[in-house]
């Protein structure tokens, strides 16, 4: 789908108009423009609020009109929920190229506009790779956006947003497929992909080399799966960086639970566990495609954890290359012992920050539900500036306390600590465990295991499945190391 800026609307390729509605906002140029409305806006009382909608087929201009409520263009998330209901509406119509005509002279903010067209781009998305043609018939060609007001997008931003947009596209994609596809080899296949097209430098350590590291965490996590575990890294190095900053992410490519096998229908979604290791993948594609000043690490922590005769054990010990030891009483809480090797290499290379992904902790979901993704961070500025990224693209997130007291209760009797403990803040203990391996470099542990996979839809997303979530909070936090 394109989107592009146009001066006016060109009636020859279009075959709907959406003119969207801002609320407390005079609708004298809309009724002046597009008279056919003006009785339904009565009869129907419309306020521009977010829900409402009118469409009206004008046999004069022989097209559709869509009436949509913009809500307030101080809301980003009235951007985001307006979009989604424009594109379900244009898709419900079938229609393939239209034109939205904001028509009234309302400066809009940035933030409105870049949610407003990520939000078209997100929306327009279906995992639809197992459907039949139904699905695909729906795609959208064409959206120009033609703006009456004089504070508006330039087309240089609508350019990056659609990079942008492409990269959550390629994430979406790796963590919406099925486990029989989407295993170790192939994931690292798509690392290796996306760094010969943008020519990044990349190594990639399978089970030789990371024998030879003695990376002993992704290694026992790996050991039942018919694939080789890996750790990927992946950068980027601009000529005129001033600040590094190095994304982790978590790889599980499946995660039924390890002999702590996952009950219920708790490995239902277990697909999604690679969600962190694609962010850092998309997020390093997204930087380098829009060339950004800043140098980007991308590590990936990647194994399937699967039982088997192979597979390692509560009350094995892990002893990581920081000389900490790991006492394992869970084999379901296996993406921390997989990052911890992650974050000791990454640590070493001494960036100004790390932040890392993770489908961590079940916690998280229950404490922050599917639109909100917990930040756990050990520096207050770091956080702060993570959380106004999180307001503009909303990427939600909510700080969780990295809260000393409780590392008390991951210490072990055998080992420094041990990887899980189940008397309650499983999300906070999760961050503490990790904060253990990154040797006091500024650090920030996002648990995405409610963000980056929904089980159902929402007022943000049509679809449910693969998000895309962290991508575009990352690429906005990077114009502050600019
Ligand atoms: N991958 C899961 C967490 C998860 C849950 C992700 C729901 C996405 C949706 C993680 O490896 C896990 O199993 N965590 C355990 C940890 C526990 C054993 C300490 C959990 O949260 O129950
Ligand atoms: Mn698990
Ligand atoms: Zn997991």
């Amino acid at each position: 789908m394109k989107i592009k800026k146009k001066k006016a609307i060109d009636w020859k390729s279009i075959e709907g108009v959406v003119i969207p509605v801002f609320k407390n906002r005079s609708i004298g140029e809309v009724v002046k423009q597009y008279p056919e409305v003006e009785s339904f806006l009565k009869k129907y009382k419309f306020k521009g609020n977010i829900n409402e909608s009118i469409v009206v087929n004008s046999t004069e201009l022989s097209k559709l009109l869509v009436v949509v409520g913009a809500g307030h263009v101080k809301q980003r998330g009235d951007a985001a929920k307006c979009a989604n209901n424009i594109i379900s509406i244009v898709k419900n119509y079938l229609l393939k190229n239209i034109c939205v005509h904001f028509v009234q002279d309302t400066d809009i903010p940035d933030t409105y506009s870049t949610n407003f067209i990520d939000f078209l781009h997100i929306n327009h998305y279906r995992f639809d790779a197992y459907l039949e043609k139904k699905e695909k018939d729906k795609k959208i060609k064409n959206i120009s956006l033609v703006f009456e007001c004089q504070k508006q997008i330039s087309s240089e931003v609508i350019k990056e947003r659609e990079i942008i947009s492409n990269s959550l596209i390629m994430v979406r994609d790796l963590v919406n497929e099925i486990p029989e596809k989407l295993n170790p080899d192939t994931l690292v296949d798509a690392f290796v992909k996306v760094s010969k097209e943008l020519d990044l430098d990349i190594s990639v350590m399978r089970q030789k080399q990371l024998e030879e590291q003695k990376l002993k965490g992704i290694i026992l996590v790996g050991r039942a799966s018919p694939y080789e575990p890996a750790l990927i890294r992946i950068g980027y190095t601009p000529d005129n960086y001033k600040k590094t900053l190095i994304v982790v992410g978590k790889g599980i490519t499946f995660d039924s639970g390890g002999l702590n096998i996952k009950v219920g229908n708790y490995m239902e979604e277990m697909k999604c566990d690679m969600a962190g290791a694609a962010t850092v993948l998309g997020i390093i594609k997204s930087a380098a495609e829009l060339k950004l000043p800043v140098r980007i690490i991308a590590y990936a922590g990647i194994a399937e954890n699967m039982p088997g005769r192979q597979a390692y054990k509560p009350g094995d010990i892990i002893t990581y290359k920081n000389n900490k030891t790991v006492e394992v009483v869970n084999t379901d809480a296996e993406g921390r012992l997989v990052l911890a090797d992650a974050l000791i290499q990454a640590a070493k290379e001494k960036p100004d920050y790390i932040v890392e992904f993770s489908t961590l902790t079940g916690a998280i979901l229950v404490a922050l539900g599917d639109m909100i993704a917990g930040v756990m961070c050990d520096n207050q500025r770091f956080t702060r500036l993570l959380e106004r990224s999180s307001e503009k693209t909303c990427d939600f997130l909510w700080e969780m306390p990295l809260f000393e007291e409780y590392k008390e209760s991951i210490k072990s009797k055998v080992a420094h600590i041990k990887n899980a403990d189940y008397k309650g803040a499983s999300s906070i203990k999760a961050g503490l465990f990790l904060k253990e391996f990154t040797d006091n470099i500024h650090f920030a542990h996002i648990d995405i295991a409610g963000t980056a996979f929904l089980s159902k839809t929402n007022a943000f997303y049509s679809q449910q499945g693969a998000t895309g979530f962290g991508i575009r909070l990352i690429i906005e936090f990077m114009n502050w190391l600019r």
